[in-house]
């Protein structure tokens, strides 16, 4: 079923909570009502939105925002090592974890309590706690927007880095409508506890369970991020930034101890969280959007009544301090729409 609203209020369907509205709002609930779809009449630009957690809706929408409903978790064999599961692009992401969990299958458990819906997660390449959805994916079914045809990528052809993959490459962008997310479980035991905060709530316990691990995944995430259902923000609003490591020496003078991770190639990962702590930003705010005095990678909408406006203009305070102290241009991991 497609159902059309013009003139629509996305409050709700933005976890900033940006009163903003589309000039047309179509959402479906089966992939075959995407070949069905008459998309030169809609108003443009067209922009597909998933639970909307990691966007900024910089203003009014002038053209069409899609939406997926599709709705299903489909297991191919339970009883295999391991589980092939194929989940519909509408589905809250943090469901399906909670489901996978319930079965005793290995491979979600870091990502719990993730905003989102599945699609946008393939998309976004969502990660956490030393996990990133594209460790579990095996293909993406999309819609092809050009060819207007169903087509398949296995996960290899998707091009997956950092919250990044194929379908954010302004090439391509808009093109790929994703309807399903294969997914590929296991049943081998496979806890990952490198991340600070569970291997010390693990230490000495053997063998945890999936369900074991979300819980304390689902532990740390509610004392450190804003529940999306009591403040409004879109999580880390900014991306991690990676330096060469003369550059790394420069930002840690000074100060007896930076965190800081050494990838494979050399070049080093510095948490945007410390460099905006050092900037004094924790807690500081403008109008209604404050950084999060918990994890100050967050923009929050302290009071609901944050204006695009006033977020970006403290998006562009943190920014330019970040840059004239540290020499590092922050970029945000929040689309601004
Ligand atoms: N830190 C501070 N001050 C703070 C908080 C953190 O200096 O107030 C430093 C600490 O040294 C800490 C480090 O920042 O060790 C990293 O903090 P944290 O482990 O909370 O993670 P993060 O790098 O800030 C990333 C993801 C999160 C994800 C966590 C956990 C990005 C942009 N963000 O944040 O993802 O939950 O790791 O794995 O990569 C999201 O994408 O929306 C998101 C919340």
């Amino acid at each position: 079923m497609v159902v059309r609203q013009e003139n629509f209020d996305l409050t709700a369907h933005n976890t900033f909570r940006m009163k903003v509205k589309c000039a047309l709002w179509v959402e479906y609930d089966k992939a075959s009502d995407l070949m069905e779809m008459d998309f030169d009449s809609f108003p443009k630009p067209v922009f597909h939105i998933g639970g909307g957690s990691n966007l900024l809706f910089t203003e009014d929408f002038p053209g069409t925002v899609l939406h997926s409903k599709i709705n299903y978790i489909k297991y191919a064999d339970l009883g295999l090592p391991d589980v092939p599961v194929m989940v519909g692009a509408g589905v809250c992401f943090d469901d399906f974890v909670a489901n996978t969990c319930s079965y005793g299958l290995w491979g979600a458990e870091n990502l719990s309590l993730i905003p989102g819906e599945v699609g946008a997660a393939a998309v976004q390449n969502i990660g956490a706690y030393g996990a990133e959805v594209c460790d579990i994916i095996s293909g993406v079914v999309c819609y092809d927007t050009l060819e207007r045809k169903k087509c398949t990528f296995k996960v290899s052809e998707c091009r997956y880095g950092y919250r990044d993959s194929m379908f954010k490459d302004p090439e391509l962008k808009g093109r790929y409508i994703v309807t399903s997310v294969l997914f590929r479980l296991s049943r081998t035991p496979a806890p990952r506890l490198e991340y600070k905060g569970l291997k010390e709530l693990f230490e000495g316990k053997s063998s945890p369970s999936p369900q074991e691990i979300r819980d304390a995944v689902i532990g740390i995430r509610k004392a450190k991020l804003p529940d999306p259902a009591q403040i409004g923000s879109a999580g880390s609003f900014f991306k991690n930034p990676v330096v060469t490591a003369a550059h790394f020496a420069q930002i840690a003078q000074g100060y007896d101890f930076v965190p800081h991770f050494v990838l494979d190639n050399g070049f080093v990962k510095v948490p945007a969280a410390w460099m905006i702590e050092q900037c004094g930003f924790k807690g500081a705010s403008y109008g209604g959007a404050s950084v999060y005095e918990k994890q100050p990678l967050v923009i929050v909408n302290t009071n609901s009544e944050a204006t695009p406006e006033e977020v970006m203009a403290l998006e562009t305070q943190i920014v330019t301090a970040v840059l004239e102290r540290f020499g590092v241009d922050l970029h945000p991991e929040v689309e601004h729409i």
